[in-house]
């Protein structure tokens, strides 16, 4: 009876070259056993040819394979094995063995939702720059697909995820992984082990290269198709008076939000920006990094505008309040929405970004944006969707906060939901051609 050891518990590249190996070979999946991290290379056998699945059902096992659960090397076997003998029906909708790979899946997309919006990082250097650390205890092995998606959102971000099962390192050289930690008590601990491993760790990292990127997979909601409406083109760089306004608003003591925050989170854009996107408040990423729109809600933001053919590059994005309001429980922050009063006294650098930038369109995520801009209670859900004209001769455009799609209860309403927001930006990108035209 074959025995297969695979590197380590997320070595799908490994597990996908045996699978096609032991499938060609003939051997049936109850004669197979799989296991982790054994002493020796476990020899495949010798296998010609090849054969292709559908690119469904890799998907679906490469998200499965995320699992935390030991049966999943043997089951995604055995669909692989069944497939290749066409004797796993089509859709799999009533098949018990793809039910269980569906839930693991699932399990284990949910799972990575939540390691993005638990993170917590703790700024830190790294060879003289500014790097990111946080440590996570995730329930599935979500580390590698979640840290591939967190390098390609945001290119410059320079960040050290720590977790159990291992670490995920990203700098300007690219991104490896090594080995991890356990539950550290607090962050002088976590940042104490950092400095005394990052050069053992660096050194017997190994590269990029095991699980796909988890929000590439059919499960995760699809929008309609992105529609072709041509390109914009934009300077690049944001003007002199909005880098003296950042730096301005940066010693920021208007209300008492500054005091527990860690920074003042300004606006960010090209100078030649069109529109301008408005948010609630920093979240706790945001206030770490300093930049808006960072953290899972502005990952969802760009996966929205990207969809939408708006390109983040070309548009200004602030809040309606520009410091983090929280509250302590635990060691987490949990988000407190800001008072209309605090968002009244932070309505000063609203203006001056509007003055500096004069955008054709403002775009109101949300309620509090809502506040800010129509300087009036609004309700979301019942005025979304259409352009509103301002006294001063402005035109804004009220749409729901992207966290608000996060906080949908299952994945149908989310995916319901997530569409009529790229609907909302697709209506976005067309006012801002006609405004701009
Ligand atoms: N939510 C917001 O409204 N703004 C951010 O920058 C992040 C989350």
């Amino acid at each position: 009876m074959p025995d297969y050891s695979l590197a380590h518990e997320t070595d799908w590249t490994g597990w996908r070259r045996a699978a096609r190996a032991f499938v060609l070979a003939g051997v049936e999946p109850a004669d197979l056993t799989w296991t982790v991290g054994g002493l020796e290379a476990s020899r495949l056998p010798d296998a010609e040819g090849g054969f292709t699945l559908s690119g469904s059902l890799v998907a679906l096992a490469a998200r499965a394979f995320q699992a935390r659960d030991p049966e999943r090397f043997g089951l995604l076997y055995s669909l692989i094995w069944r497939a290749h003998r066409g004797t796993l029906p089509l859709t799999g909708e009533d098949d018990p063995d793809m039910r269980i790979a569906r839930r693991w899946a699932l399990a284990a997309r949910a799972d990575a939702h939540r390691m993005r919006t638990h993170l917590r990082f703790v700024p830190v250097t790294f060879r003289g720059q500014g790097h990111f650390l946080g440590w996570y205890e995730p329930g599935h092995f979500v580390l590698e697909p979640n840290a591939r998606l967190m390098a390609r959102r945001d290119p410059a971000l320079g960040f050290t995820l720590v977790t159990p099962d291992g670490t995920a390192h990203r700098d300007a050289t690219g991104l490896r992984f090594g080995s991890g930690l356990k539950n550290p008590e607090d962050d002088e601990t976590l940042v104490a082990w950092w400095e005394a491993h990052q050069d053992t760790l660096l050194a017997t990292a190994h590269d990029d290269g095991g699980l796909p990127e988890a929000e590439d997979l059919p499960e995760a909601p699809r929008p309609p198709d992105r529609p072709n409406l041509g390109p914009v083109v934009l300077p690049a760089r944001p003007s002199n008076a909005m880098r003296t306004l950042t730096r301005d608003a940066s010693g920021c003591v208007r209300c008492p939000l500054h005091g527990p925050a860690t920074q003042t989170v300004f606006g960010e854009g090209p100078s030649g920006a069109r529109a301008m996107f408005i948010g609630e408040q920093a979240g706790d990423q945001e206030d770490t990094i300093g930049r808006p729109f960072v953290g899972p809600a502005g990952q969802l933001l760009d996966e929205a505008m990207e969809q939408a053919g708006i390109d983040r590059r070309q548009i200004y994005i602030t809040n309606a309040v520009k410091h983090f309001k929280f509250a302590l429980r635990g060691r987490r922050r949990i988000h407190v929405s800001p008072s209309p009063e605090e968002i009244g006294i932070c309505r000063f650098w609203l203006d001056a970004e509007r003055a500096a930038l004069n955008p054709a369109v403002l775009v109101l995520l949300g309620g509090s944006a809502g506040r800010a801009v129509l300087g009036r209670p609004v309700a979301v859900t019942r005025e979304r969707g259409r352009p509103f004209n301002l006294p001063d001769g402005g035109l804004a455009f009220l749409t729901v906060h992207p966290s608000f799609l996060l906080r949908q209860p299952d994945e149908a309403s989310r995916a319901r939901e997530y569409a009529a927001f790229v609907r909302d930006l697709i209506a976005v990108r067309t006012l801002i051609n006609s405004a701009s035209e």
